[in-house]
């Protein structure tokens, strides 16, 4: 009894040793060549806590008392946070052999995306296989992603419980994820996976999504039961995808131009077809790396639609003027119907504006990273961090920032690309994106190849609920929701909940 009193007594002096010594650490003996450090009580936690409840609120704060950089500690791994267009730049077009990615994210995401694809290859072959991605992705395969979203779309208000009768109320989170699944299902994966979606699919990819669980970045391969589902679920789903691949060589299935069959036709530069197994983990990423955002980007424009009713009708109207015939009816939608719809676009990227679905992107510091303008120099170890969606929500960039006014980009387009700052990473030629502080698919090497399809499908999905539908919030609320952090990704908190009228009697 004695010995463990002992025992207990001699452990909470050295927890507050401990903590003792890591506040006089941060008060007498700054490191001066480091960025200054946000202040912490507790060793290894850091400021977990305040930045895992609400990251931006924890970023401007910090920047407030720092300004632009600075540096915290989270679960062991101090941070270097770079913001402003400054910080985009730094992180994002920091050289591949000072700054890593794969090292952070593989651990998170390779048991889902599976091997030899994304993070865990070198970062060379990433670029190939984002090539692969992005040239599948051209003009007429989008000609045929916007048939296939609008009927997904279509056909789920059709047959939805949610949606019977005239009017009603619905939760929004879940609804648009199912309906952001399936058009990204349909448009992207392919006929025969669309089909398995409503069922032994629709579970593996529930098991598979687990898998993104937050503590997952701090012990990925624990045998928790998400953790042996996931493996499970890669295991089967990658199974899945290599029999649909063998069952097309062998004509056995009818020929398609979707993505699945542009990457059976895809070779590495040193001639090397890629292999069946990395074509199935190719497809797993596409359904996993695009999903969260597009569904949670989705429910806030719906969220923001009931908010503001009257930009609802604007977009109507937009369709009624651009698009209906002499008799006011509304045709199928096309991708040049879309060029047309200037306010949808708006309407986008506003949202993607305020809720940047990627609150913080990181990357491994691996050399000494000096910070441009500054007496400091990053170490090795040190995460770097940006946060496009701080400055995308500063008022010295975005006047008024916490009003959603999809207006605002009336006169306003994304920066154009400047030649002199094109680059090619090895998958295409685009903008550095050093001069922006809008930055929702990030930038750099690891910018996101799914940007052109996302915009589509959140259109495509904004125009058919448009034209469908009138939104208002329920009685007695104002505004949107907050968001809700506690996954990897910002998502409306639940339940958001809003009111939707039909236009006409018949439906659409
Ligand atoms: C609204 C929808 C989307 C948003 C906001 C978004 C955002 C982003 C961002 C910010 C990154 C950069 C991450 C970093 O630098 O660490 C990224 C990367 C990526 N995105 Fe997206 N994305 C979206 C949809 C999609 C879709 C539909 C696809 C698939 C077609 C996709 C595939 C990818 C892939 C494979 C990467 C990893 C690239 C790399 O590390 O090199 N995304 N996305």
């Amino acid at each position: 009894m004695l010995s463990s009193l002992t025992l207990a007594s001699a452990f909470l002096a050295l927890c507050i040793a401990c903590v003792a010594a890591n506040i006089a650490r941060q008060l007498l003996f700054p490191n001066k060549k480091e960025p200054p450090v946000v202040f912490h009580w507790l060793p290894w936690l850091g400021s977990a806590v305040s930045y895992g409840r609400d990251p931006y609120k924890f970023l401007f704060a910090a920047r407030a008392k720092h300004g632009d950089v600075f540096t915290f500690v989270l679960l062991g791994r101090n941070v270097t946070v770079h913001l402003g267009i400054a910080g985009n730049d730094f992180v994002f077009n920091g050289k591949e052999t000072h700054v890593n990615a794969e090292e952070i994210y593989g651990p998170l995401c390779t048991p889902v995306f599976g091997e030899d694809v994304v993070y865990d290859c070198p970062n060379a072959k990433l670029m190939e296989q984002k090539k692969f991605v992005k040239f599948g992705l051209t003009t007429e395969a989008l000609k045929v992603h916007v048939r296939l979203i609008e009927h997904e779309v279509v056909d789920y208000i059709k047959v939805s419980r949610e949606f019977k009768g005239p009017s009603g109320i619905v939760n929004v989170p879940p609804v648009i994820a199912q309906i952001t699944i399936f058009t990204a299902a349909s448009a992207l994966q392919g006929p025969e996976v669309r089909s398995k979606l409503t069922n032994e699919f629709a579970s593996l990819y529930h098991d598979l999504d687990g898998g993104f669980s937050p503590i997952n970045f701090v012990l990925p391969h624990a045998p928790f039961p998400h953790n042996i589902k996931r493996d499970r679920a890669q295991l089967t789903m990658r199974k899945i995808y290599e029999g649909i691949i063998a069952d097309r060589r062998a004509g056995k299935l009818p020929p398609t131009t979707d993505m699945i069959s542009h990457l059976m036709q895809c070779s590495y530069k040193d001639g090397r077809p890629v292999p069946d197994k990395e074509i199935s983990n190719m497809m797993i990423t596409i359904l996993m790396a695009g999903q969260h955002n597009s569904s949670n980007v989705a429910s806030w424009i719906m969220l923001h639609l009931a908010n503001e009713p009257r930009i609802c009708e604007e977009l109507y109207q937009e369709q009624l003027d651009q698009l209906a015939d002499e008799n006011g009816n509304l045709p199928e939608l096309e991708l040049r119907d879309m060029e047309k719809l200037q306010l949808h676009s708006s309407v986008v990227k506003e949202t993607l504006r305020m809720h940047n679905a990627i609150h913080s992107i990181m990357r491994l510091v691996k050399r000494p990273l000096p910070v441009p303008g500054t007496p400091w120099t990053v170490p090795p170890g040190h995460a770097v961090l940006a946060s496009p969606g701080i400055s995308a929500n500063s008022e010295e960039y975005f006047p008024n920032p916490t009003k959603w006014d999809p207006h605002r980009w009336d006169n306003r387009g994304i920066e154009e690309d400047d030649e002199s700052e094109m680059v090619d990473y090895g998958y295409g030629r685009m903008s550095r994106g050093t001069k922006s502080a809008y930055l929702p698919f990030g930038g750099g090497r690891h910018r996101c190849i799914g940007e052109k399809f996302a915009y589509l499908n959140l259109e495509v999905i904004t125009a058919v609920m448009v034209r469908n539908f009138r939104f208002k919030n329920i009685d007695g609320r104002e505004g949107v929701p907050g968001t809700d952090y506690s996954t990897m990704f910002s998502r409306p908190l639940e339940p958001a909940e809003i009111c939707w009228e039909r236009r006409s009697a018949e439906g659409a």
